[in-house]
């Protein structure tokens, strides 16, 4: 059956799991864990943008402007999709906005999003120099309406939610690791870390 000319190359769901959130939702942080737990590399996009400009996130946005670091973004994101090789990806907070850039996050992979409050990142970034966007008189009230703006965004993006915040860390990595067994992802058998086996090691001399 004749299906019509394609005018674009179409493309499977990639073999990523990519992070979404707001700034301070635990992206980079459960990023580098579930590196272990799914034995696969870890890539943070803010650091392979300051890598590539060889200046941080705030210097660009200070020399180049937002809209240049948007456009960096998006270009990365269709390196990501291109990239055949399964890996764990976080993404800057305000890169799932960019609605041009919803379907190339879908197109990635599986993506999950760490949804947190305003009060909890406000407590965490604190004092934060490296947010550019919350060097500002009234960074909370940043965040919420910055917030009130994205949910949809992430939402819309993901195929996965989670709460992060008030939950531990290694609780919000379990929490992710039986949703993607859920979605029939195949967690890999990994040996504790080192501080994990001797956290046992302990236990059992206490019981001995
Ligand atoms: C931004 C989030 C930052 C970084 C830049 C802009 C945003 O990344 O990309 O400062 O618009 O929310 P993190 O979410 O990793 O902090």
């Amino acid at each position: 059956m004749a299906t019509g000319h394609k005018k674009n190359k179409e493309y499977n769901k990639g073999p990523h799991l990519i992070l979404i959130g707001f700034m301070g939702s635990g992206k980079t942080s459960i990023g580098r864990g579930l590196s272990y737990k799914l034995q696969r590399a870890f890539c943070d996009t803010d650091k392979m943008i300051e890598a590539g400009e060889n200046m941080t996130v705030s210097e660009i946005f200070r020399s180049k402007g937002e809209g240049a670091f948007r456009m960096m973004e998006t270009e990365l994101l269709r390196t990501i999709r291109d990239d055949t090789s399964p890996k764990i990806y976080s993404l800057g907070g305000g890169t799932p906005v960019q609605l041009q850039n919803q379907p190339l996050i879908k197109m990635c992979g599986t993506v999950v999003y760490l949804r947190i409050t305003p009060e909890a990142v406000y407590e965490r970034l604190k004092g934060d120099k490296t947010r550019p966007l919350l060097q500002c008189d009234d960074p909370f009230a940043k965040i919420r309406d910055l917030m009130a703006v994205r949910t949809p965004a992430y939402e819309r993006c993901a195929d996965i939610i989670v709460d992060t915040g008030d939950t531990e860390r290694e609780d919000v990595m379990e929490d992710i690791l039986e949703k993607l067994k859920e979605a029939g992802w195949k967690i890999p058998e990994v040996r504790k870390t080192e501080k994990e086996s001797d956290e046992d090691t302990g236990d059992k001399r206490s019981q001995s």
